[in-house]
């Protein structure tokens, strides 16, 4: 019988998404979704591809980003992303997210991350959606809406303090109402210095409607150090009180004094799973990115400057040479460097690779698109994860650290038929050699897309090559958490 689609991709080693062992075989396309997986000799296609045996995995999914404005617009700051084969993710993270926010002026740090001002942030979900929907990204997102974007419009600017009662209520219709717009969950960024006010029954309350629409509860937690146990036991008592799946971001242990403390906290998230619904993500580095916090440099641990308003000529630096060149403590030296960002190298090697290797683990970038000098993370994570540890490594196998990035995730965050290769799921594809998949950005030099992606395909569409770059059509939407299309 003959197939009649619009893409054949022949001769493929085929992971699929799912974790299961590689297969020789042919994909067929036809429309946004995959028609048929196997031995196709006598299907016809519009465009045919032969892969040569190298590797189609579904597109990657980046379980943690801050892309909320980087997939806006002619899509040139999605290249870091789709340069890796990422075609969906997810935004909002650590409590901040462009929508929906009414206020005005310098965005609050850490706001800032996303937009030097109010200006570019969206009055409502549904105005973030719309323009979207309109414009069509390079690639797909699904949205979570970040409290210190809500707190930020509540309490009028004021948010070094718990919310008050009318405060509290605010945000919480402002959630529902974004929730019903086509947001997917409610992130929170409770380490970061406005947010650590907020009391855990502030989070409680304003995450309160999560649970009638089937929505996550997803945190960078008050506290990733000394208290990581502490935290963890928070996000779960979170998570059951308004009775929602929860994400841990970017699980990590923080600075010298934790190091090895993987060792207690993958045991304690295996025991939290037992009772409820949790996962997390991860990057693959030894170093943080974030705003720099002059009041949390810890003495043994580097920072290096990603960025900083007065001194723009500091991105890259470490700021220890900074401060010497400027014959000044480096607290001096970087307050004088705000607003800014930085890399801190305060993990430990052992740690990371213990977090990536469980089974419990998402890949999620965290990477920092508007930073001048971002942390390699951006560009590189998900090549590293495939090349580094993998391929070269051995942490695990190429299908786990698939699995990782796409079936997995799709799952946690259900992406309906998405993050598999099967008849029926959405074609969001990457073709790569597994042989020379490597990142090639380094924290000296960060912005290069990966090296061994041969193409990537968004929603059926070609979406990106490296000869030709970006396509110029996009074909990328808005997904939510539960629904089919
Ligand atoms: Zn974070
Ligand atoms: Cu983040």
């Amino acid at each position: 019988m003959a197939l009649e689609c619009d893409l054949i991709i022949r001769n493929a080693e085929i992971i699929d998404g799912t974790g299961a062992a590689r297969f020789a075989g042919d994909v067929a396309v036809s429309g946004e979704r995959i028609l048929a997986v196997g031995a196709l000799p006598e299907a016809h296609a519009t465009r045919e591809v032969d892969a040569g045996g190298l590797v189609l995995a579904p597109g990657f999914i980046d379980a943690h980003t801050h892309d909320d404005r980087a997939i806006l617009g002619d899509g040139r700051l999605a290249l870091p992303k789709i340069s890796q084969g990422v075609t969906t993710v997810v935004t909002g993270n650590c409590g901040i997210s462009v929508a929906p926010v009414r206020a005005k002026g310098k965005a609050l740090p850490p706001l800032n991350l996303l937009g030097e001002d109010y200006e570019s942030c969206f009055g409502t979900f549904r105005e973030y959606a719309d323009l979207l929907a309109r414009e069509k990204p390079p690639i797909n997102a699904m949205a979570l809406i970040g409290h210190m974007s809500l707190r930020v419009e509540a309490m009028a600017g004021d948010v070094d303090r718990p919310a008050t009662a009318e405060e509290t209520a605010h945000m919480r219709r402002r959630l529902e109402e974004a929730l019903d717009e086509g947001a997917s969950g409610m992130s929170t960024g409770l380490w970061y210095a406005p947010n650590i006010k907020a009391p855990t029954e502030e989070v409680v309350e304003v995450a309160a409607p999560l649970h009638a629409r089937n929505a996550l509860y997803v945190t960078h937690m008050r506290d990733e150090a000394n208290d990581v146990l502490r935290s963890i036991d928070e996000t779960m008592r979170i998570g059951r009180a308004v009775d929602s799946p929860v994400v841990i971001s970017h699980h990590k242990c923080s600075m010298p004094e934790n190091h090895g403390r993987s060792r207690e906290t993958l045991p304690a998230l295996e025991a939290a799973a037992r009772l409820q619904s949790v996962a997390f993500d991860v990057y693959p580095y030894a170093a943080s990115s974030t705003i720099l916090q002059p009041n949390r440099l810890h003495p043994a641990v580097k920072v290096q400057i990603t960025w900083s308003t007065p001194h723009p000529e500091a991105r890259g630096r470490m700021l220890d040479e900074i401060a010497a060149e400027w014959g000044v403590d480096r607290v001096t030296a970087a307050e004088r460097l705000l607003p800014a960002g930085a890399i801190s190298f305060m993990m430990d090697e052992a740690d990371v690779r213990r977090i990536l290797a469980h089974p419990m683990a998402m890949i999620g970038s965290d990477g920092l698109p508007h930073d001048a000098m971002p942390h390699p993370r951006l560009w590189s994570t998900f090549a590293r994860v495939l090349g580094h540890y993998a391929r070269d490594e051995k942490l695990f196998t190429l299908e786990d650290a698939v699995h990782k990035m796409t079936g997995r995730t799709a799952a946690v965050f259900g992406m309906t038929d998405r993050g598999e290769i099967r008849p029926g799921a959405f074609a969001d594809l990457v073709l790569f050699d597994a042989d020379k998949v490597r990142e090639v950005g380094t924290f000296a030099d960060p912005a290069h897309p990966a090296e061994g992606i041969v193409e990537t395909w968004v929603n059926g569409a070609s979406a990106y090559t490296p000869a030709g770059g970006i396509a110029s059509d996009h074909h990328g939407r808005l997904l939510v958490r539960g629904r089919a299309d």
